[in-house]
């Protein structure tokens, strides 16, 4: 068999690969990639939307030297297949190129090294009038006109790419400069998420900073760490030898949270919308807010997020695309992670029905009660052991007899349905609301006061067993220590 050689031409491959879909931030995320690739600590991004406008994303990473910077503008400069070094966050040796020229025609790579400084230029016009593969190499006089330069010349080594005419960011837009604040907002809102892990400066990883117009991005924490609680142990799935950590969280119920930490969070309607899997590879968040279609994204589990860390050399598997935005568990995977999210499911329901009672610890003395019926429903009831009423029920049995009457009213009367809409519409039902452990022993005070004597002693440590007072332990005892409470 004969073979011939067919290059693809330069033009039309170039601007095909502008459509695979790139938004904004993602691009934005594939360059900064690289420079956590190269080791950067910081990272600065600059939007400039006046006359010749551009973005600039410059890095204090390790910089390139004449035939890595060649090699880097290639399209296809590394194989897919190849092994990566454990903390590379590439795989398809295409982002630089295709990431920036998905948002601008002119795109151009300075890079310092051993205190020289180097630049290439991919032009789409240049390419489309010279029908090839030219890549442009500037001179040290044209260097001085990148902008922003100078900021690259205070590094020891770095990179800094910058995207000339903007045309797709620009595309449609009336006020461009408007549009293009509300698009830095989409950005910072992503890298904040997207890189949380780096920003924090976790243990095992490079701390990052990552400015915007000089402003610095902060970092969001979709699991609430500080308050959230990880019911269930990691698990630790291996595959083909490699290791991809699983851990379950479930967020505190919403009136448990701040104003501030719901808006981080993504307002009421946001933390239903991201519930699921938090993907990450090499700490890096890929994939967010989704179940894999292994459970419908519910009102009861909207509670549930689940972290999974998978390393860079699983990537075949997950079917990882070239924006790096999506990827999805292989099937030896997704049989595990359904019995994980089953079980997490079935905690972040109860939490959300039945918060804040330890339901399944039999020595503490809930106030309501909840029993499943015959039927197969369930029925709740003020708990007749609870002690004040015990006391009641021994010191006067005639008002004993009214109050049962009474709890049985409330019991058949609970506004049901209005609890639930507003459950469901994460109103603020203040009912259950947090009390402070001054209120708390004011009201053992009271019910001490009223009692009768002889059971004072036993009294307290029942009490002390009991909701709410079993969550004040600690307070109770120094009060007690005090003199507080006799
Ligand atoms: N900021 C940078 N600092 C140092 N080297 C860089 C930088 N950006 C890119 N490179 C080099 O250029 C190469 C090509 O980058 P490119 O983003 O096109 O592909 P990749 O990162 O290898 O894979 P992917 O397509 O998955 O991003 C990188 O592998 C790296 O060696
Ligand atoms: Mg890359």
């Amino acid at each position: 068999m004969k073979s011939v050689e067919l290059p693809p031409y330069a033009p039309t491959l170039i601007e095909s690969t502008r459509a695979i879909g790139y938004s904004l931030e993602a691009a934005i995320a594939d360059i900064i990639d690289n420079s956590i690739a190269a080791g950067a600590s910081n990272v600065d991004l600059y939007f400039f939307p006046i006359d010749e406008e551009y973005v600039a994303i410059l890095d204090n990473g390790r910089g390139m030297d004449e035939n890595e910077l060649t090699s880097a503008m290639q399209y296809g400069s590394k194989n897919p297949l190849e092994e990566r070094s454990k903390e590379d966050l590439g795989r398809f040796g295409l982002g630089l190129k295709t990431a920036s020229l998905s948002q601008c025609r002119v795109l151009t790579v300075v890079t310092k090294i051993d205190d020289l400084l180097l630049a290439k230029r991919w032009d789409i016009d240049y390419v489309s009038k010279t029908g090839k593969w030219s890549l442009l190499i500037l001179d040290s006089n044209e260097i001085q006109e990148i902008p922003n330069i100078e900021q690259l010349m205070k590094y020891k080594t770095g990179t800094l790419v910058i995207w000339q005419k903007l045309d797709r960011l620009k595309t449609g837009e009336i006020n461009f400069e408007q549009e293009l604040g509300r698009k830095i907002g989409n950005v910072r809102e992503h890298l904040s998420l997207v890189y949380h892990r780096y920003l924090f400066g976790e243990t095992g990883i490079r701390k990052l900073t990552i400015k915007i117009n000089n402003m610095e991005v902060e970092p969001v924490d979709p699991f609430l760490t500080s308050k959230s609680v990880q019911v269930m142990d990691d698990e630790i799935l291996i595959i083909r030898g490699k290791k991809i950590e699983v851990r379950p969280y479930l967020l505190p119920h919403i009136s448990k949270m701040t104003s501030d930490e719901i808006k981080v969070m993504g307002g009421k309607e946001g933390l239903r919308k991201r519930q699921g899997f938090y993907v990450y590879r090499n700490k890096r968040l890929l994939v967010w807010g989704t179940w894999f279609r292994m459970m419908r994204q519910g009102e009861t589990s909207k509670l549930a997020r689940i972290r999974v860390d998978i390393p860079n050399d699983l990537d075949d598997l997950w079917t990882l695309d070239i924006k790096k935005s999506s990827a999805i568990p292989p099937a030896e995977v997704r049989n595990n992670l359904k019995s994980i999210i089953e079980k997490l499911a079935d905690k972040s329901k109860r939490t959300w029905t039945y918060r804040g009672k330890k339901e399944l610890d039999d020595s503490v003395v809930h106030v309501w009660i909840r029993y499943k019926t015959r039927a197969g429903g369930f029925i709740y009831e003020i708990n007749r052991e609870y002690p004040l009423l015990v006391e009641i029920q021994r010191e006067n049995i005639e008002i004993a007899n009214r109050l049962s009457l009474l709890m049985k009213q409330i019991e058949e009367n609970i506004p049901l349905n209005s609890l639930y809409l507003d459950l469901i519409n994460d109103e603020k039902v203040e009912n259950e609301r947090d009390k402070s452990s001054k209120e708390i022993i004011l009201t053992l005070q009271e019910i001490l006061k009223t009692a009768d004597n002889s059971i004072h002693n036993n009294l307290l440590e029942t009490l002390k067993k009991t909701e709410p007072f079993c969550n004040f332990i600690i307070e109770i005892d120094q009060a007690i220590k005090e003199g507080k409470l006799q």
